[in-house]
C-alpha cells in the first residue's frame, strides 16, 4: 500500500484550511465560531452541516456525516485517503511523495514534467519549420504571435513518436507515462496521443501545464478537437482554460465572460476583454459553477449563436443560478461564435453585446417565444422552468425568478406559487429516498456515557486544565469509542482534533466521534466539571450494583430465603461510596 509521510499529511492539513476547502462545494455562512451550510451528503433545505475551523472538522447533524478535511474530499470525490491527500497537496502546491509503492514516488512530479516537456516541444515546433503552415493558419485567423506565445499554443506534428522520442530514456516511470494522458498504445508500444494538431495547453491555477486541447490541423481525423483524458492532474469539471491568467481580471471586473472554445478565449483576450474564461474539454458542470462562485457572482455567457450553443448556455446558466451566480446571456449572432464575431465585427461589437446581455430567464422565455405559446405548451415550459428554479437555494434569487416568470407570462402569482410548491414536493420525495442516509448515530444516553462525553468536551475547550486529571482517570472511560477518542486527544493535542478523526478507519465510528468533537461546551470551571464527571464514573457503577442487590434482596425475601449476606454487601457498597 502506498503511504504518505505523516509530516506531509500534517503540512497539507495545515495549508488546506477546511473552510476554504469545503467552501468549494458548500456555500458556508459564519455563525458564531463555526460555519453552516446545506449538507452536500444528503438532500436538505435548512442547513444542518457545520464546519469548525478551529477544530478543523466538519459534521452534519442531519445525516451524521463528519470528519477531517481529508475525509471530506474522500467522501465527496469518492477517493481513497491517499488520493485525497494527493488532491489537496496538488491544490496547495505541496509535493506528495509516496513510499512503499515502487516507482510511484515522484509520480506527480513526473506528470508535471511530462506536460512541461510536451508544451515546450509543441511550442518550439510551432515556431520552427515543421510548424510553419500551422502558424500561418493561426496568424491568418487573427491571433498574434504575442498571444500564441503568452498562452503557449503549439503544434504536434503528424508523427507517432515526436513526444515519445523526447521522453524515452529520461527515467519516466511506466505509470507516469500511462497516466499522463499524453500517450497511447500502438502496435510497437507507446506512441504520441496528439498528432497533427494545434495544441492548446491547459494550465492549473499556478500556471503549470496539466492537460491539452488539440485542434485537428492538416489531417482527415474526424474529431475536430481532442482533449486530454481525466488524469490525476486534470479534473475537467473543475478547470477553466486560461484561469491562471484571467482570474485576477475576473475578480477586479466583478464578472466573467464565459466562452466555449479555446479560439474564442484567445480572440477575446486579444481584443482586451480580459475577464474571459473557457470551460475545457467538457460541458459546464455544477462544479464549474462552484469554482466560479469563488471569484465572481456574475457571469456573461457568450456561447455559439446556434441552437446547440443556446441550449448549452441555458444549462450552464441554470447551474450558475443554482449556485447564486447571476447568469446573463450575450446574444451572439446566429451562426457565429465569439471568435468569428470578433473577427467579423471587431472587439467593440462584442463589447456592446456584453453590455446588452439579458438575464437568463428572460432569454429562456424569449428564445422559446413563451408569450405566444398555446396554453398547454406554455404550461409545460413553466413546469420545466420551475424545476430549475426549485434547485435555486438562495431565497432572494428564487423569489426574483418566480416574480419575473409570473410577470412575463402574466400568470397569477398565487397560482405560480402553488405550482412551484407542487414541483418542490414532487422533487423532494424521490431525492430523499435516493440521497439521504438516515441519521443513525450511536446514541450515548446512559449517565456514565454522558459523563464520558462531558469529559471529552472539557478536553476540547480547556485541554491544559484537565489533561492531567483525565490522564490519571482514563480507565474510567469504559465506552471503547469514547476511551479511544480521549486517548487520542491526549496524544495528539499538539496537532488538531482533525488528526484524531483520521485515526478512525470505520466510517460510522468516525462520524460518531465527529459529532462528539463538534459539541461546544462553555465550561466555566472545567476542572470541577471533570472532577464531578469522574466522581460520577466512579460512583455510578457502585450505585447500580446497590440497586441490583436491593432488587435481589426483595426477591429473596419474597421467597422467604435468608438475604443477610446481600444486606451486608449493600452496606459494604455504601461504605465504598462514601470513601470516594
Ligand atoms: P467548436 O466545434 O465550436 O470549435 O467547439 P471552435 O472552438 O469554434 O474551433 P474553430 O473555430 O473551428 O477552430 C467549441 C469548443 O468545444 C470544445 C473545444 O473546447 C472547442 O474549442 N470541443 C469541441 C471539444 O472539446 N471537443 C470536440 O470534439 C469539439
Ligand atoms: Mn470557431
Amino acid at each position: 500500500m502506498a503511504r504518505i509521510s505523516q509530516e506531509t499529511i500534517d503540512r497539507i492539513r495545515n495549508s488546506a484550511d477546511i473552510v476554504d476547502v469545503v467552501s468549494q462545494y458548500v456555500n458556508l455562512k459564519k455563525r458564531g465560531r463555526n460555519f453552516f451550510g446545506l449538507c452536500p451528503f444528503h438532500d436538505e433545505r435548512t442547513p444542518s452541516f457545520s464546519v469548525a475551523p478551529e477544530k478543523e472538522i466538519y459534521h452534519c447533524f442531519g445525516c451524521g456525516a463528519g470528519g477531517s478535511v481529508f475525509n471530506f474530499i474522500m467522501e465527496h470525490e469518492n477517493l481513497s485517503f491517499v488520493e485525497a491527500v494527493q488532491q489537496l497537496g496538488l491544490h496547495y502546491g505541496i509535493e506528495v511523495s509516496l513510499s512503499g509503492e515502487s516507482g510511484s514516488k515522484k509520480f506527480f512530479t513526473q506528470l508535471y514534467e511530462l506536460h512541461e516537456i510536451a508544451a515546450s516541444a509543441y511550442t518550439k515546433n510551432l515556431f520552427s519549420d515543421p510548424g510553419k503552415t500551422a502558424l500561418d493558419y493561426l496568424l491568418e485567423r487573427g491571433l498574434t504571435e504575442e498571444t500564441l506565445k503568452e498562452y503557449r499554443v503549439g503544434f504536434a506534428p503528424d508523427a507517432w513518436e515526436f513526444l515519445t522520442e523526447k521522453v524515452k530514456g529520461q527515467g519516466y516511470s511506466r505509470e507516469s507515462v500511462d497516466k499522463s494522458g499524453l500517450f497511447g498504445k500502438g502496435k510497437q508500444g507507446v506512441v504520441d496521443r496528439f498528432r497533427s494538431r494545434i495544441m492548446f495547453p491547459i494550465m492549473n491555477r499556478t500556471g503549470k501545464v496539466i492537460a491539452f486541447g488539440g485542434r485537428v490541423f492538416d489531417s482527415d481525423d474526424p474529431a475536430k478537437y481532442m482533449n486530454s483524458p481525466e488524469t490525476p492532474l486534470y479534473r475537467k469539471s473543475e478547470v477553466f482554460y486560461g484561469y491562471h491568467k484571467t482570474a485576477p481580471a475576473v475578480r477586479s471586473a466583478g464578472s466573467a465572460v464565459m466562452v466555449e472554445g479555446y479560439m474564442d478565449f484567445l480572440q477575446l483576450v486579444q481584443v482586451g476583454i480580459e475577464n474571459v474564461l473557457a470551460v475545457s474539454g467538457t460541458a459546464f458542470t455544477t462544479k464549474h459553477a462552484v469554482q466560479i462562485g469563488k471569484i465572481t457572482q456574475k457571469v456573461y455567457l457568450a456561447y455559439d449563436g446556434d441552437e446547440a450553443g443556446q441550449k448549452a448556455s441555458l444549462r450552464a446558466g441554470y447551474a450558475m443560478l443554482q449556485n447564486a451566480i447571476a447568469a446573463l446571456i450575450v446574444q451572439v449572432p446566429e451562426g457565429l461564435d465569439p471568435d468569428d464575431w470578433v473577427r467579423k465585427e471587431g472587439g467593440d461589437a462584442i463589447r456592446t453585446g456584453i453590455e446588452k446581455a439579458i438575464p437568463l430567464l428572460n432569454f429562456h422565455l424569449e428564445k422559446t417565444g413563451a408569450m405566444e405559446l398555446p396554453a398547454v405548451e406554455r404550461s409545460n415550459l413553466v413546469k420545466e422552468i420551475l424545476e430549475e428554479i426549485a434547485g435555486v437555494n438562495d431565497g432572494i434569487i428564487r423569489d426574483d425568478l418566480l416574480q419575473t416568470l409570473a410577470n412575463k407570462l402574466k400568470i397569477n402569482e398565487q397560482e405560480m406559487i402553488k405550482q412551484f410548491q407542487n414541483v418542490i414536493n414532487r422533487k423532494r420525495k424521490p431525492l430523499q429516498i435516493e440521497k439521504s442516509k438516515p441519521a443513525e448515530p450511536t446514541l450515548f444516553t446512559t449517565v456514565s456515557q454522558k459523563a464520558q462525553i462531558e469529559i471529552i468536551s472539557a478536553m476540547l475547550t480547556s485541554f491544559r486544565d484537565v489533561k492531567k486529571i483525565v490522564e490519571k482517570n482514563i480507565n474510567l472511560l469504559t465506552e471503547p469509542l469514547l476511551n479511544k477518542t480521549a486517548q487520542l486527544l491526549l496524544e495528539h493535542r499538539s496537532g488538531t482534533t482533525a488528526e484524531v478523526l483520521e485515526e478512525f478507519n470505520n466510517k460510522k465510528e468516525r462520524e460518531t466521534v465527529a459529532g462528539i468533537l463538534m459539541i461546544e461546551n462553555k465550561v466555566d470551571d472545567p476542572i470541577t466539571v471533570v472532577q464531578e464527571c469522574i466522581h460520577t464514573l466512579k460512583t455510578h457503577p457502585i450505585r447500580e450494583k446497590i440497586q441490583q442487590t436491593r432488587l435481589k434482596i426483595r426477591e429473596l425475601e419474597a421467597a422467604g430465603i435468608d438475604s443477610s449476606d446481600l444486606i451486608m454487601e449493600v452496606s459494604r457498597l455504601h461504605q465504598q461510596l462514601r470513601s470516594i
